[in-house]
């Protein structure tokens, strides 16, 4: 039996193995630099950061709390940012005094993210450092400074492990590249 993902791969780009003992050591490093921190909070960026989060938080070995936060970008086709980007659902902490760790899914363009960190800047954190499971460079549009980066890929359109096709296979374990000629089919 066919699953039902499987038409709209291409090809597996990171299996879930590579994937989680990436996370592992990303997870030992932010504990490092972080170590003996009292109010480090995770913010995750939804919904791709979810599963991410979830498993990042796992391996982070100081004490911490989780938040998220919703941003879309609007104005531009569905699978291509735009410059203009819009909080969806703000965060319920007060971020001030804080140390904020922005957990992503991926940065493209840059713009969703760098609205973010403008937004979290004038609250006032203690500290905001980035973390992103993938970085595709070669698309940046905005100069942002990535403190933790999980994989460089390639300019191609990738889903799985919180990235979405239209909404849906967020939930497989490893993140695949798409057939977008397989969704425009439909
Ligand atoms: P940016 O504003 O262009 O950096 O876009 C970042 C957002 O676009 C990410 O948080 C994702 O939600 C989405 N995105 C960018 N590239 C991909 C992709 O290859 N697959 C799924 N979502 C993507
Ligand atoms: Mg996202």
């Amino acid at each position: 039996m066919m699953k039902a993902y499987e038409k709209y791969l291409s090809e597996v780009l990171i299996d879930e193995a590579t994937l989680q003992a990436r996370i592992k050591e990303l997870g030992a490093q932010v504990s490092s630099d972080y170590n003996g921190c009292e109010d480090l909070l995770l913010l995750c960026i939804l919904k791709g950061g979810v599963m991410f989060l979830s498993d990042l938080s796992r391996h982070i070995h100081v004490p911490h709390m989780i938040d998220f936060m919703a941003a879309s970008s609007y104005g531009a086709g569905a699978r291509q940012s735009s410059g203009s980007v819009r909080i969806d659902m703000d965060l319920r902490m007060d971020v001030k005094g804080k140390h904020v760790l922005v957990v992503e899914d991926i940065i493209d363009s840059g713009y969703t993210l760098s609205f973010v960190i403008k937004t979290l800047k004038n609250r006032e954190p203690a500290s905001l450092r980035l973390c992103a499971l993938l970085n595709k460079q070669s698309r940046r549009e905005v100069d942002i400074e990535v403190d933790y980066i999980g994989f460089d890929i390639e300019n191609k359109y990738v889903f799985g492990y919180g990235l979405d096709l239209d909404e849906r296979f967020r939930n497989l374990p490893f993140v695949g590249v798409a057939r977008l000629d397989a969704l425009t089919d439909e």
